[in-house]
């Protein structure tokens, strides 16, 4: 008995930036991006929000699955773009989508959330205490971007994407997740800090400042093509799989270059590493959720597919699961 996926939906925002039009903004230019990064554009929430963006998508992945959202036991939202840090982004959702019995929380790993979201639903069923459980992944990330800095400012973009799972008769499969706090400082988003009346002052010039996340590009792609592949090695290591018997791996979609790497190391082909940051750009924990419903709608998933996600980023975090699709 596992978890497994019966719905799936995703919601971006209307407004398309392309890289010409961050020429505007910062020194950089549509070649050097698309270069370094095989990002073309991304989707800049103007209307949406990460509430709104989670709800639509949760709502075409409820359709799907044929599950009023009174069936839905759990709501786990991954973010590090939530509109406040409480009420939780999965409470807001419930009540916009009218999920009345479901239990609610967020989490928080970045760009691994999706796998960290998806692995703990699945932990949850197996352990039977939930059946039916919406995974979403949805990020903001144009509210904690840095428009001034150019070596952030081209890779983010906003987007959602929602998964339901349910309990079935499934082989269950372990995860191999990880996390090393010790190399945190290497990708940050930090939150503003009040004094308190005890001893605590606020951090100079903290007053009405805002926060914007910060990034040791290079650091963040040596961890993640060294990370991933052992990831991988790992997890079919555990499962008594043989890459063979992996259809379609689904990276974070970060960095082209960065997935390239990956399926070279791996001595996989390219066709098996799916990718669509050319169009949305890096949309952390959103990213997986919006590449399986891209796939589920060009046909490219069939019954029996095995596929391994994997995940990476800050914290840092990082890690790998296998799913049969349905
Ligand atoms: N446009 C033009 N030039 C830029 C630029 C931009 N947007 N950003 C940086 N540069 C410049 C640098 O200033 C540097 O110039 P210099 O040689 O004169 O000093 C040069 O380009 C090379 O910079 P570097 O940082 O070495 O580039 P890079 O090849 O490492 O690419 C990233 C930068 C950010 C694209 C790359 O490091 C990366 O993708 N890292 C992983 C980021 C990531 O995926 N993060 C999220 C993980 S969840």
């Amino acid at each position: 008995m596992t978890g497994q996926i019966i719905g799936t939906g995703a919601c971006v925002p209307e407004k398309v930036i392309n890289n010409q039009e961050l020429e505007g903004l910062v020194e950089t230019s549509d070649a050097w991006i698309q270069e370094r990064t095989g990002i073309e554009r991304r989707h800049i929430a103007v209307k949406e929000t990460t509430v709104s963006m989670a709800a639509k998508a949760a709502s075409e992945a409820l359709k799907e699955a044929e599950l009023p959202p009174e069936q839905i036991d759990l709501i786990l939202v991954s973010t590090m773009s939530p509109e406040e840090i409480m009420p939780c982004t999965a409470c807001k959702v419930q009540r916009e989508i009218g999920a009345s019995r479901a239990v609610c929380f967020d989490l928080s790993a970045a760009c691994s959330g999706f796998v960290m979201a998806y692995v703990t639903a699945c932990a949850y069923i197996e352990a039977g205490i939930f059946q039916n459980i919406l995974v979403i992944g949805s990020e903001c990330l144009s509210n904690v971007t840095d428009w001034s800095d150019r070596g952030t400012c081209i890779l983010f973009g906003d987007g959602a994407g929602a998964a339901v799972l349910t309990a079935a008769e499934e082989t269950k499969y372990l995860p191999s997740i990880y996390s090393d706090g010790s190399r945190g400082g290497a990708l940050t988003l930090k939150s503003r800090q009040n004094h308190n009346p005890f001893g605590k002052e606020a951090p100079a010039g903290d007053e009405g400042t805002s926060y914007y996340i910060e990034m040791d590009g290079q650091a963040i792609f040596k961890f993640a093509v060294r990370s991933i592949p052992q990831a991988v090695e790992e997890v079919l290591r555990k499962n008594h799989l043989h890459k063979s018997d992996i259809r379609y791996y689904v990276l974070h979609q970060a960095n082209e270059r960065i997935v390239e790497a990956v399926a070279k190391r791996l001595g996989e082909p390219a066709y098996k590493f799916p990718m669509n940051m050319k169009e949305y750009g890096n949309t952390s924990s959103a990213s997986i959720p919006l590449l399986i419903h891209e796939m589920k709608e060009k046909n490219m998933l069939h019954s029996g597919d095995r596929l391994v996600l994997a995940g990476f980023g800050g914290g840092l975090t990082w890690g790998t699961a296998i799913i049969t699709w349905k």
